[in-house]
C-alpha cells in the first residue's frame, strides 16, 4: 500500500472535495443514496444491494452521481471511471488522490487502496462529521483480511467513543489508537492527547485522519502497551484494546487490529492493571473488554468479577465499575471472531479455526466469555477506599438526551459524593426524583395490593429496580422539600414501621438509587 501524505493542500482539496460532493452519512443513509434496506445488507456484509441501489439513484437524479461514485469506490471498493472519479473530486483530482496514497489509476481505471467513508456523531459539544480513513475491509477486499489490517470506525470503536466522559481535561490516552477515533473524539476535551499503536500503519491512518478533519493536539507514537508513555500520568485514559480471545496454535491468523497475542483474556488483565500508574489522582480510564469464566475448579476465571482483581494487582488503588453487556458461549464466541476475520461459514477454514476456538477455550476450561464496559478511577484522595462495582445489564440502553457518557460521569460523581456522606448526612439530604424515572406495578387479578413494583429508568443503562411499597413511596415523595429522614418518618407512620429499622432497610436503596442517577442529590 502506498504511504498516506498528508500534504495540507492535498488535504485541503480532499476536504473541499468531499463537502461539494455531499460525501455524508446523511445522503448515504437517505433514499437518495443506498437508504436503509441496502445499509442494513451492507452491515451483514453485502454489497450488491447498495451498488444496485446507487446505480438507481444517479439514475432518477444525476446530482447523487459524485457522492454515489466515491461510495462505490471508497465504500464498497469497486473501480470507477477516471472521469468519474475526477468529477467527484474536482479540485483534487485522480492525481491528487494517487499522490494522498488513496487510489491506484491504471489507464482508465481507478482503485481505491484505503476505505474512506463519512462518520457523523453527537457529543456533549454537539453535532460533528469527520471522513476516517482505514484499511479496505472484507466487503471491498472480497475475502480474508490481513494480519496487519486497520480498523475503520467498528460498532465497538463507536460504543467506546459514545461512553467517553465529556469532561475537560488536560492530557488523554488513547492506547491502541488504530485509524485515530478515540484520540480524534477525546481531543474534544483535553488540551493535549497521546495516541499509540504498535503498528506503523495505524499511526499513520491516525495522523492522516486528524489532518484530514482539522484536529489538532495529538501526538503519536510507536510502541506496545504502556511502553511509550512509561513514566507518564494522564487525566483520561481511553483503549478499545485487541481483547480478542484467540487461540495460540499455528495456522491461526493473528490480526493486529483485534488480537493482543497474548492467551485468553491476559491483554485486558496487563492494561487493568498498568493503567492505575498511568492515571493522574482523579483521573479516569475507560476501556471494553472481554473476560473468561472458567468452570467448576477453575482458579482466577471469575467473569466481570476479575476486572477488579486485575486492577488490584497493579498496586495502584482504584475505583472499579463494570457494566457487563453481553455473554457468549465458546461457539458463539468463535463464531463471532472466525466471520469477523473475512472467512466465511461453510469453508474448510472456517472448521479449521472453529476447531481451534473451541479446542483453546477446553483446555483452558472456559464456559463463556463477557464483554463490557471498565471505568477505573484514581482516588483523588490516596486514603480512599476503593469502591468496586460489578453490574450485568444485557439490555437495551435507555434514549435520553444526554448520552451515555454524560451518565457515567454523573455516576462516578455520585460515587465520589457518596464516600463522605454517612447515614447521618444521607438522612438530612434532600433529593429529587429524576425526570426519566417511571414506575409499574403488577397486580394478581382482583387484587389491591401489587404483587411487583417496578422503578424504571428512561435514560442511561435502562436499569429496572424491584421496589417494594416503602421505596416507592420514598422515591415518589423526594421532591426536593422533604428530608430523606422527614420522609421515613412518615412512611414508618404510616406503614406502623420502626423508623430506625425503617432507614436501615432503606438507605442501602437510597444509596443505590443515587449512585445510578434515579435520585438526586
Ligand atoms: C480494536 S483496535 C482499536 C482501534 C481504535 N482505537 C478504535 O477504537 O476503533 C486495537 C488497536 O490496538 C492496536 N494494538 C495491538 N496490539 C497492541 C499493543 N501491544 N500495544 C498497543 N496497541 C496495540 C492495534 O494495532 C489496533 O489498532
Amino acid at each position: 500500500m502506498p504511504a498516506l501524505s498528508t500534504d495540507p493542500d492535498l488535504l485541503a482539496r480532499l476536504r473541499s472535495d468531499l463537502t461539494t460532493s455531499a460525501f455524508t452519512v446523511d445522503r448515504l443513509g437517505s433514499a437518495d443514496a443506498w437508504g436503509a434496506s441496502a445499509g442494513a445488507a451492507l452491515f451483514r456484509g453485502e454489497r450488491v444491494a447498495a451498488r444496485r441501489a446507487l446505480r438507481r439513484s444517479v439514475e432518477r437524479d444525476p446530482a447523487v452521481g459524485p457522492s454515489a461514485t466515491l461510495a462505490l469506490l471508497f465504500i464498497l471498493g469497486y473501480a470507477q471511471g477516471r472521469a468519474e472519479v475526477e468529477a467527484a473530486l474536482p479540485t483534487l483530482g485522480v492525481d491528487g488522490a494517487v499522490r494522498l496514497g488513496l487510489v491506484e489509476a491504471q489507464g482508465d481505471e481507478v482503485r481505491a487502496t484505503v476505505d474512506l467513508r463519512p462518520y457523523a456523531f453527537v457529543d456533549a459539544a454537539g453535532e460533528a462529521s469527520w471522513w476516517i480513513a482505514s484499511d479496505l475491509g472484507e466487503l471491498a477486499l472480497g475475502g480474508a483480511l490481513r494480519e496487519d489490517h486497520v480498523l475503520g470506525v467498528g460498532g465497538a470503536s463507536a460504543t467506546l467513543a459514545g461512553l467517553l466522559l465529556p469532561r475537560t481535561v488536560d492530557s488523554a490516552l488513547d492506547l491502541g489508537t488504530g485509524c485515530g477515533i478515540q484520540a480524534m473524539h477525546v481531543a474534544r476535551h483535553a488540551r493535549r492527547v497521546v495516541a499509540t499503536d504498535i503498528s506503523p500503519r495505524a499511526l499513520d491512518f491516525a495522523g492522516f485522519n486528524a489532518a484530514l478533519n482539522l484536529v489538532d493536539g495529538i501526538e503519536l507514537r510507536l510502541g506496545s502497551l504502556f511502553e511509550p508513555v512509561a513514566g507518564e500520568t494522564f487525566d483520561h485514559v481511553v483503549s478499545n484494546p485487541p481483547f480478542v480471545i484467540t487461540p495460540r496454535v499455528p495456522g491461526v491468523p493473528e490480526y493486529e487490529y483485534r488480537d493482543g497475542g497474548m492467551v485468553g483474556d491476559d491483554l485486558v488483565a496487563s492494561v487493568v492493571a498498568q493503567v492505575g500508574a498511568h492515571l493522574t489522582p482523579g483521573g479516569v480510564a475507560q476501556l471494553l473488554g472481554n473476560w473468561e469464566t472458567g468452570g467448576a475448579g477453575t482458579v482466577g476465571k471469575r467473569g466481570a468479577a476479575s476486572v477488579a482483581d486485575w486492577a488490584a494487582r497493579g498496586g495502584v488503588p482504584l475505583d472499579v465499575w463494570v457494566v457487563e453487556r453481553e455473554l457468549q458461549d465458546p461457539a458463539a464466541y468463535a463464531e463471532t471472531w472466525i466471520r469477523d476475520g473475512g472467512t466465511r461459514p461453510g469453508t474448510d477454514d472456517f472448521e479449521r479455526l472453529y476447531e481451534a476456538w473451541l479446542g483453546d477455550f477446553e483446555a483452558r476450561h472456559v464456559v463463556e466469555v463477557g464483554f463490557g464496559y471498565v471505568t477505573l478511577r484514581r482516588p483523588v484522595d490516596g486514603g480512599d477506599l476503593p469502591v468496586v462495582r460489578t453490574e450485568r445489564l444485557l439490555g437495551g440502553l435507555g434514549t435520553d438526551d444526554v448520552g451515555l457518557g454524560t451518565h457515567l460521569l454523573q455516576t462516578l460523581d455520585a460515587v465520589q459524593a457518596l464516600r463522605s456522606t454517612d447515614d447521618a448526612d444521607l438522612l438530612a439530604s434532600r433529593l429529587t426524583v429524576a425526570g426519566d424515572v417511571t414506575e409499574e406495578r403488577h397486580y394478581w387479578p382482583g387484587n389491591d395490593d401489587p404483587t411487583v413494583i417496578t422503578l424504571r429508568q428512561g435514560g442511561g443503562f435502562a436499569r429496572t429496580v424491584e421496589s417494594g411499597t416503602a421505596l416507592s413511596a420514598l422515591v415518589g415523595a423526594c421532591d426536593g422539600e422533604l428530608s430523606v429522614g422527614a420522609i421515613v418518618g412518615a412512611l414508618g407512620q404510616l406503614l406502623g414501621a420502626d423508623d430506625e429499622a425503617l432507614a436501615a432497610e432503606l438507605l442501602p436503596r437510597v444509596r443505590e438509587l443515587v449512585t445510578t442517577g434515579m435520585l438526586r442529590a
